[in-house]
């Protein structure tokens, strides 16, 4: 049925999560303890910007929860900040745990879900001293502080995501060079830290489970689809294959099998115990690019990227592309992911920079719909999470791209709720993707989209 025939709405199954995302470090403001404070400091932030208060969470994540509320949203994800947790090797701030205790309170009390990541890309400084992913006794180290948080933190939390996209944080940090430690084309540092994590994932899924055997345990993984730029060519379709199996394929592949391909495998370590530790699967959902096969580009694996011409594309990244904003995406994912994970979904990050909020309702509107296509083709999808509630500091980008449903002067602090908010409150309040808004924001946001 063509979109513009719906007579009914859309809707979602009870209990479905309608959330937001958020992270510490782009959103608690003061923290100075971890390795992206020392990178800001060094001079890595493109626009020069500083993350400073960020959204202010630390003293005041009380007034957007009650914003998050009043939109009728039933879900949060937020991270805690190890940095703060364990400010030195072995020493634990028990005010910092008391203050993640009274936010993940004030969500409870306000019946809102906490889906809690434990690790939001960045380490503590005395971490990063040690060698970060790279140190010897990682795994060890994950576990003590995971073992601390739950213990403290399991009465008001049972919903965890032990790390926030091992692939984006390897390729970012040890092939692009935009994050820290900032490397470029070191494949086997990429290897070695997503083996690392994949290993430190599993023994905290198993002391999770020790601790709270309710609790639900997984983590987020960062999906961008490539699309052979001439589907009828061979060498494009090959050369898009290889760029995602190289950029999202390792992780899934190490839950599933506890192995991943020889020769990297060799790299990344022993992952035998890594198979089957996951409860569900986060999906993180934004961008689509064309690849075209390119003798030139050896270190893209002989792919050039690019958008497709007219494509949508949210506030302009500093330097080179982002990819094409992509909510049809979400559909495209999870169908992968279902079968080859077999577990629960969620959309644990999906959304746009757009400042001006042009495209935002048609791109949430949009990824709603996407959803629902998913649920339609019998796919255990439970929940959504917009990235982001609030205006965050976009970690290299700065204060440039601005990703929330509420728009923040970081200056004033003062919050001004986008068009957008409103049509996201309207679809977690009616549960369901009505036919107004599927002409109103769908339809109507193609047609801003391709003007
Ligand atoms: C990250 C967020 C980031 C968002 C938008 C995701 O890859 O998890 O921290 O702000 O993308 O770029």
């Amino acid at each position: 049925m063509a979109v513009s025939d719906l007579r009914q709405p859309l809707p979602f199954p009870e209990g479905f999560l309608w959330g937001a995302a958020t992270s510490s470090y782009q959103y608690e403001g003061d923290n100075t303890n971890n390795q992206w404070y020392a990178w800001e400091q060094s001079g890595h932030i493109k626009t020069g910007d500083r993350c400073g208060l960020a959204s202010d969470w630390w003293a005041h994540a009380e007034r957007d929860i009650d914003a998050a509320a009043a939109m009728g949203l039933n879900a949060l994800r937020l991270s805690l900040e190890w940095s703060r947790i364990e400010p030195e090797k072995g020493e634990w701030n028990g005010e910092a745990l008391h203050r993640y205790h009274q936010i993940l309170q004030a969500l409870r009390s306000r019946n809102i879900e906490a889906l809690v990541t434990l690790h939001h890309f960045t380490d503590p400084l005395w971490l990063t001293n040690l060698g970060g992913f790279h140190s010897p006794d990682i795994v060890a180290r994950f576990d003590t502080y995971v073992t601390h948080v739950v213990e403290e933190l399991a009465d008001v939390c049972s919903f965890w995501c032990t790390f926030n996209e091992p692939n984006i944080y390897a390729v970012a940090g040890y092939l692009v060079g935009d994050f820290p430690p900032g490397r470029r084309g070191d494949m086997r540092g990429a290897l070695e830290v997503q083996g690392a994590m994949a290993r430190a994932h599993a023994t905290a899924y198993r002391t999770i489970h020790r601790l709270q055997p309710e609790a639900r345990v997984g983590w987020a993984h960062h999906f961008l689809l490539f699309d052979p730029a001439r589907p009828q060519f061979f060498l494009d379709r090959l050369v898009a294959g290889l760029q995602g199996a190289a950029l999202h394929g390792l992780f899934p592949r190490a839950m599933r099998t506890g192995t991943i391909p020889f020769p990297l495998g060799l790299l990344a370590g022993d992952l035998r115990d890594v198979r089957d530790t996951y409860d569900y699967v986060g999906i993180n959902v934004y961008y689509r690019d064309l690849v075209r096969f390119d003798l030139s580009h050896p270190s893209e694996l002989f792919g050039r990227r690019s958008i497709p011409k007219g494509a949508a594309e949210g506030d302009p990244p500093v330097d080179g592309i982002l990819g094409e904003i992509y909510p049809d995406g979400i559909a495209r994912v999870a169908e992968r992911v279902a079968p080859l994970l077999g577990k629960p979904i969620y959309v644990t990050e999906n959304g746009v920079a757009d400042r001006t909020d042009r495209l935002r309702p048609w791109e949430l509107a949009t990824a709603v719909q996407s959803l629902h296509q998913s649920l339609d083709r019998g796919i255990d999808v439970r929940g959504y999470f917009h990235w982001s509630l609030v205006d965050n500091f976009e970690w290299a980008e700065g204060w440039r791209q601005r990703f929330g449903l509420i728009a923040l002067d970081p200056e004033t602090q003062e919050r001004t709720p986008r068009r957008s908010a409103a049509l996201y409150a309207a679809i977690a309040h009616a549960n369901a993707l009505t036919p107004e808004m599927v002409r109103e924001y769908v339809e109507a946001g193609q047609r801003v989209r391709d003007s």
